[in-house]
């Protein structure tokens, strides 16, 4: 993966609206990879499932946590895909009380397929979804990968470590410091 770039796709997204009237007051906006990847160093990470354990009690609100020490090391944005779409993904957001950590609906999954990331998880009921992950991508291009160990249809476990904000962001201080 290191050095390829991130398959451009158009991401389906709903954002709020104050100019609509009524209960919910969002729409639809479409974002190109572009938009979200141009020009930009970042942190992805890709994940089997929103309000999913280990995703809701460690990787999504560790990410957030830790938004200002990423900052520190030159990452503009950090990114959180999953194969949900946006009113999931907006919902998950709101009950983690995420402000730094921007979600990415990939409800189709064709980013995480075109990532070659997306893996059976039938034997959860979840049908395809992606493989836990994390990349640092720079201006589109794979600058640093960490995939969980495992990469699988239907695994039995979750492995997760390689893509925890810990390690993404100790890789990036080591790198720092060796450049340095
Ligand atoms: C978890 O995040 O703990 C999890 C993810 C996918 C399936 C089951 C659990």
């Amino acid at each position: 993966m290191l050095g390829k770039n991130v398959p451009l796709v158009t991401f389906r997204t709903r954002v709020r609206d104050e100019s609509i009237e009524g209960p919910n007051p969002f729409r639809w906006e479409d974002k190109t990879s572009d938009d979200y990847f141009k020009g930009k160093r970042v942190v992805l990470f890709s994940l089997p499932g929103a309000f999913t354990p280990t995703c809701s009690t460690y990787q999504l609100p560790d990410f957030e946590k830790l938004y200002e020490e990423f900052k520190a090391e030159g990452i503009d944005e950090i990114y959180c895909v999953s194969v949900n779409d946006a009113f999931v993904m907006n919902a998950w957001a709101k009950a983690q009380n995420i402000d730094n950590v921007k979600v990415i609906p990939d409800g189709s999954g064709e980013f995480t397929h075109k990532m070659g990331m997306l893996v059976a998880k039938d034997n959860l009921g979840f049908g395809m979804r992606s493989w836990r992950y994390g990349a640092v991508i720079n201006d589109g291009a794979v600058e640093l990968w960490f995939e969980e160990e495992g990469f699988s249809d239907n695994c039995e476990t979750d492995p997760y470590g390689a893509s925890s904000p810990q390690n993404i962001l100790d890789t990036l201080r080591a790198a720092k410091s060796k450049a340095a």
